[in-house]
């Protein structure tokens, strides 16, 4: 039994290379050997590439290589058949699973330094009770822009600035300080507005009276689509109201 499922293991990964090949070859006839790799699609995937490989992939080119090991780390291909049809997928959603768990610790680490851009702000204004003035709003919206100047230059293997710099963008393009919309915003981004939101309304702040959580997730929800990215909206709810999860507060 066991030659067999890594028989059909086997043609599984010789599959995702092909696919991965074909894929390659089409990108590399549209945009040429130059064209430069990165942001947003492969932001998260090629400093996995690098620390498993060690293979810097900054142009098109670049990825001949990464390809090239793939293909070597195959074994020859094997010709027994079984119907194990859920093989390949597995093999896919092991791969899924590993690059979903790299984009949750780079959102972790932006989470944990996202308003790392208030630190040149006055005291006096972070902690005023009641409304802030248009001048001091309009410098209270400069910090998006101070964390990504801040942060631009470090080495994340995950686009931290950028998530740090999107964090107050909406979906409806709304936000600041770029007024991006929809997907023109990084995913995690768009997890740390959801995240800001409902941590600020139902943490307790001394200048204000606190909303709380449901008051919270009402707000999410009302501005679901519209403000927020709804698949966010909906995740946070559902760890909230099925899971049982609670805020540190
Ligand atoms: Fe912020």
């Amino acid at each position: 039994m066991s030659k067999i499922i890594a028989s059909a293991a086997i043609r599984g990964a010789h599959k995702i290379v092909e696919r991965a090949e074909k894929t390659y070859q089409e990108a590399l006839d549209k945009w040429g050997p130059e064209q430069e790799v990165g942001f947003p699609d492969t932001a998260y995937y090629l400093p996995v590439i690098y620390a498993i490989l060690g293979i810097p992939v900054q142009k098109m080119s670049d990825m001949k290589p990464v390809l090239d090991r793939c293909r070597a780390l195959l074994p020859p291909p094997v010709k027994e058949k079984t119907a194990l049809p859920y093989l390949a997928p597995a093999l896919d959603a092991g791969m899924a699973t590993f690059f979903a768990e790299e984009v949750i610790e780079g959102i972790r680490t932006a989470a944990l330094i996202h308003d790392i851009g208030k630190i040149p702000l006055p005291a006096e204004i972070l902690g005023k009770p009641g409304k802030l003035s248009e001048s001091e709003f309009q410098l209270v919206k400069t910090h998006p822009q101070t964390g990504y100047d801040m942060l631009k230059d470090a080495e994340f293997p995950w686009p931290v600035a950028r998530m740090v710099w999107q964090h107050h963008e909406r979906m409806d393009g709304s936000g600041y300080p770029l007024g991006l919309k929809g997907e023109e915003i990084l995913q995690g981004s768009r997890v740390l507005a959801v995240a800001d939101v409902v941590e600020a309304m139902a943490s307790p702040r001394s200048y204000r009276p606190l909303p709380g959580l449901e008051k919270a997730l009402d707000e999410i929800l009302a501005q679901r689509g519209i403000l927020y990215d709804p698949d966010v909206v909906d995740a946070c709810r559902s760890i909230f109201l099925d899971k049982d999860f609670r805020l540190d507060v």
